[in-house]
């Protein structure tokens, strides 16, 4: 698969990733300061499903097209493994973030840190892969 399709999937999902993000963390700031305008982004996070939705899709999609058969060096071969770790997290973010949206109460607060938790481990694991694998073709 060409370099343009590979590199471009993760950047693409981490873009994706990073218009999610914003979105709630500010509901939850804004709910924080009891401000009114929490309710007005409420009605906004469908677009935060989609993104995030897209961007666990993209970082599956990266996967299956990066996969190669050529030798790697101990390093990056060690960023492919944290990479599959980064796209596991993001799959378990999404279906919880699905699951999240029917639950209330303190099952929805637990639910809600293991998804910012998720999203957590999802943005330390692909930083790795990426400082190991690389940002750009080479
Ligand atoms: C893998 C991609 C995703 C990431 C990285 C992500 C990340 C986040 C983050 C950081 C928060 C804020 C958590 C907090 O303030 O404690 C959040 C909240 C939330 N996310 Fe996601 N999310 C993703 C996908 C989804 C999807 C696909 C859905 C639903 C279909 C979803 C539903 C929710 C809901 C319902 C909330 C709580 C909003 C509220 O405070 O009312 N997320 N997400």
């Amino acid at each position: 698969m060409s370099h343009l399709v590979a590199y471009g999937t993760g950047w693409l999902a981490a873009a994706a990733l990073a218009c999610a993000v914003p979105l709630p963390l500010s509901l939850d700031l804004l709910r924080r300061l009891h401000r009114p305008a929490a309710r007005a982004l409420e009605r906004r996070l469908r677009l935060h499903y989609r993104l995030g939705g897209t961007a666990a899709a993209l970082g599956v999609l990266h996967g299956l097209v990066s996969i190669t058969r050529a030798p790697l060096p101990a390093g990056a071969e060690a960023g492919l493994w944290l990479a599959c770790g980064a796209a596991v997290a993001l799959v378990f973010a999404a279906a919880l973030g699905a699951g999240l949206r029917a639950l209330g109460g303190i099952e929805r607060e637990r639910a809600r840190r293991r998804h910012l938790a998720l999203f957590v481990a999802a943005v330390v694991l692909g930083g790795l892969h990426v400082l190991l694998n690389g940002p750009l073709p080479t």
